[in-house]
């Protein structure tokens, strides 16, 4: 082909940044989202600037059909994408499903790799060839914006996998995504197998290339870095790695990374980066999966210096143990910013600045909350404003509501708790005894709800620094095959431990 037939559709320092946290995000074991739940992240990522949203796999059930198709109304500034199979069935309805969307995005996909061949799909390599090209024409009837994904790329056959590429963008895709669905690919041989498609497909020119990458090494991040470096141009990710088995690749490091490091990584993205740590509280608040304290970029540790030497050398000029100023995230810089003599209209600016469109009511509910906070503790932070967001915006109707809570524990004393929960509008109180304050309020709480839940999982997290900081509490809860999460935040963990346990009892009514 000569250069002049050449049209590339590239710009070439831009990286498209699709993000499939409502789609491979969702298959995160555990993970339920509802409707709100997906337009709440779906609004936030939207501001925080993304490219391609996958929304859901439309065929799966008319939950994520109709998931789907909310959003692709509801958010018009990016493409919303929906996964298909490379058949008609599944196209048909993905299609139905995005049509009212911006520029929908028709994502299908097909394993390509022997062993996928072999065993679960029982067809030779030429039946797989044509069903790919058969599946991209038929979605190209009714979008040119059509995405392939040749499933377990990274253990397909090199050879092959350009000609399913070069056949797929003959037929019309104008994406051709390249997974290492099951993570086993190494960064150095990644980079080499994405230059070797990219010098051997002839058409490729005319498509973006793509990776998806899991992390079951720990390497996805490291993988796609590599990718981008050898060519690739799309990066598909989750907020907080979230994803099938270990997870996707993050999108919040691979935007710090070439961020961070653009002398090596001279590339752009469009993602306005002081939105990373809203979102990624929304996402881990929303589907329950907390974020681990040491985790990069978002985790409660990733901007924390515990020792005296880096203390004295951040004191003396950040940059000597900083990489990242952790206000390029949104994170407070360290200085305080409200306190009890902040008025409505401080709390009002702050939410603004801070990305949060609220209506005055919801100001209200959040300067109520701010208020109660102000007098137990000193210093208020952007993230604990975060934090109340979160509970008292993002919730889901009550029908559980705490009104009261007394605990006495201590050395010597059986640990015993007080609690009045009001249910659907009248007041209850239970006494009860525990192994500790917290399973004394539980106890009591199971009293009042009358729950068959099983509690699966507990876990605290100190929001800021300080012994006066808010604990944040997750709470995971199953009854029946219906699993949710609760989280609830307040200096005193009792309490958050409380407002969690009954966030999530709501949700069980709620589902
Ligand atoms: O991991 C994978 O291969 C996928 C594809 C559907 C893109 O999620
Ligand atoms: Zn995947």
């Amino acid at each position: 082909m000569s250069t002049s037939d050449k049209k590339d559709i590239k710009q070439d320092n831009k990286i498209i940044i699709f993000d499939t946290t409502l789609r491979d995000g969702e298959q995160s074991p555990g993970v339920a989202l509802n409707m709100d739940d997906k337009l709440q992240i779906g609004r936030q990522l939207e501001k925080l600037g993304v490219d391609v949203l996958e929304a859901g796999f439309p065929i799966a059930s008319p939950g994520d059909f109709e998931g789907v198709r909310t959003l692709a109304r509801e958010l018009q500034g990016l493409q919303v994408a929906a996964l298909a199979r490379a058949t008609k069935k599944d196209i048909d309805t993905a299609w139905e499903a995005i049509k009212e969307g911006v520029n929908p995005r028709i994502h299908t996909f097909l394993a390509t790799s022997d062993i996928h061949l072999k065993y679960k799909l029982r067809k030779t390599r030429e039946e797989v060839l044509e069903m790919a090209g058969e599946a991209v024409k038929y979605a190209s009837r009714y979008t040119s914006n059509v995405e392939f994904s040749a499933e377990d790329a990274s253990r397909t056959d090199l050879d092959f996998l350009c000609r399913v590429f070069e056949r797929v963008i003959d037929c019309g895709a104008t994406t051709v995504n390249f997974p290492d669905t099951v993570g086993y690919a190494i960064p150095w041989d990644f980079g080499r197998m994405i230059k070797y498609v990219m010098e051997n497909t002839p058409n490729i020119h005319k498509a973006v290339l793509s990776v998806h990458c899991h992390n079951d090494l720990g390497l996805a991040t490291a993988n796609v870095l590599s990718a981008i470096n050898s060519g690739a141009r799309q990066v598909e990710c989750t907020i907080n790695g979230i994803g099938e088995r270990a997870g996707n690749t993050a999108m919040e490091e691979v935007v710090m990374a070439i961020k961070t490091r653009n002398d090596l990584l001279p590339f752009e993205t469009n993602i306005n980066t002081r939105h990373i740590a809203a979102t990624s509280r929304m996402v881990s608040m929303l589907t329950g999966m907390v974020v681990q304290p040491n985790k990069a970029i978002v985790g409660a540790n990733a901007f924390a210096h515990e020792s005296g030497i880096h203390q004295d050398g951040v004191l003396k000029e950040r940059t000597t143990y900083e990489i990242m100023d952790p206000r390029d995230i949104g994170l407070s810089s360290g200085s305080l910013v409200l306190g009890k003599h902040s008025g409505r209209h401080a709390i009002k600016a702050k939410l603004h600045e801070m990305g949060y469109d609220l209506s005055e009511e919801e100001i209200g509910r959040v300067f109520e909350r701010f208020k109660v906070l102000a007098d137990k503790k000193k210093e208020i932070f952007p993230e604990d404003l975060e934090a109340i967001v979160a509970e008292e915006i993002l919730r889901i109707p009550e029908r559980f509501r705490l009104t009261y809570l007394h605990v006495a524990g201590g050395s010597g004393i059986r640990p015993t708790a007080t609690v009045g929960i009001e249910v659907d509008g009248k007041e209850e109180v239970a006494v009860s005894i525990g192994a500790g304050p917290i399973d004394a309020a539980f106890n009591a709480v199971s009293k009042i709800v009358k729950t068959k839940s099983k509690l699966l999982r507990f876990t605290v997290n100190s929001i800021t620094g300080g012994t006066d900081a808010q604990g944040e509490v997750t709470v995971r809860l199953q009854e029946g095959d219906k699993v949710v999460t609760g989280q609830g935040a307040d200096p005193d963990i009792i309490t958050a431990s409380v407002r969690a346990y009954l966030t999530a009892l709501n949700r069980l009514e709620y589902k």
